[in-house]
């Protein structure tokens, strides 16, 4: 039997200033935490899931999922090894994650280097320089996938991306043809950066262009720089689980987190296109041009780009709960 640690209130703190780095869709920020019993919890925010792109969750859980390993990292940069239970108690359904420090723990080389990227990471809108992602890198975005339990495929050569392409676009075109949607997301965009949750235009790249190999969403960024594509040749990465349970997408986003901070830590960017995951019909012709039987839970788009613009999220105290 293992023994919890007791957590001080500034490490705590510290704890959730790592776990609030993590992506969510449009930074609604649907996550809040509390330091109770000696573990620190990771709880849904329901207020703020987005009722139109995210009816059922999934993306509140991906978010969560994320918050959840940057504040494991987080522990564990401070020596501190942690058990994770994930939907720990039936009977406390916004209770995703729950981390127990148990022991004092030597912090490895891999989790410092990935720690350090939570406040590098970013999503990177804009278009990628024309350099190839390594092949190292290629191989660590699976490992990093697979070390946290789901799968993650590297699309190979313009034919295999033409077809996604075109399944991210059935989607985005779906998705644009409804005006709900679209009012939500518009509710989300921010023209301001002193606005502390939403995503600043200047964070969302280049306006769309009807011929981009890979539909992004607008979030009312500046028009494209004239001439030339906006990237011709993306690196696209499918991630994924092997069921589409609650759990599995708490999981998805810990294995996404982990993508995320090793691209970051190699020197490279990434951002994600989940249009193809939100429309259902768009997630089920993706899983069949994969051939996979089982479950896609986030398009990547991986490059080598320029520093770029973190985006705000609220101060500690609106998401921290009293013990
Ligand atoms: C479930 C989920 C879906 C997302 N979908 C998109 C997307 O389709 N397009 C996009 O540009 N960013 C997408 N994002 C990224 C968020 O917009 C981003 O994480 C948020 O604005 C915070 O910014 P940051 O990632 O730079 O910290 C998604 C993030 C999550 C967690």
């Amino acid at each position: 039997m293992t023994t919890a640690l007791t957590l001080t209130d500034t490490a705590f703190r510290d704890v959730v200033a790592a776990a609030v780095r993590a992506p969510s869709l449009h930074n609604s920020q649907p996550w809040r935490f509390r330091n109770r019993d000696g573990a620190i919890e990771v709880r849904a925010d329901p207020a703020r899931r987005l009722p139109v792109a995210d009816p059922t969750g999934w993306a509140l859980r991906i978010a969560c999922g994320a918050a959840t390993l940057n504040a494991r990292l987080a522990l564990a940069a401070m020596g501190l090894a942690a058990r994770v239970q994930l939907l720990p108690d039936p009977t406390d359904p916004d209770l995703l994650a729950r981390l127990t420090p148990t022991a004092a723990w030597q912090t490895t080389p891999a989790e410092e280097a990935l720690f350090a990227a939570v406040e590098r990471r970013f999503s990177h809108r804009e278009p990628f320089y024309p350099a190839p992602v390594p092949v190292h890198a290629r191989v660590q975005i699976i490992d990093a996938a697979h070390a946290e339990g789901a799968w993650a495929e590297i699309l190979n050569g313009p034919a295999e991306i033409e077809v996604i392409s075109e399944i991210v676009r059935a989607a985005d075109a779906a998705l644009s043809a409804d005006s709900v949607y679209q009012g939500e997301l518009r509710a989300w965009t921010r023209s301001e950066r002193d606005e502390r949750d939403g995503v600043p235009a200047s964070a969302g790249g280049p306006v769309p262009q009807a011929d981009d190999l890979l539909p992004r969403r607008s979030y009312g960024g500046r028009e494209p720089s004239p001439g030339g594509d906006f990237d011709p040749d993306p690196l696209v990465v499918v991630l994924g689980t092997a069921t589409d349970a609650p759990i599995e997408q708490l999981q998805a986003g810990i294995a996404l987190q982990r993508v995320l901070l090793t691209v970051t830590d190699a020197g490279l960017a990434a951002s994600m296109l989940s249009q193809p995951i939100e429309d259902p019909t768009a997630r089920d012709n993706l899983r069949l041009a994969l051939g996979r039987t089982d479950v896609p839970q986030m398009v990547l788009r991986v490059g080598t780009g320029r520093t770029g613009y973190p985006t705000p999220r609220r101060d500690l105290t609106e998401v921290i709960d009293k013990a």
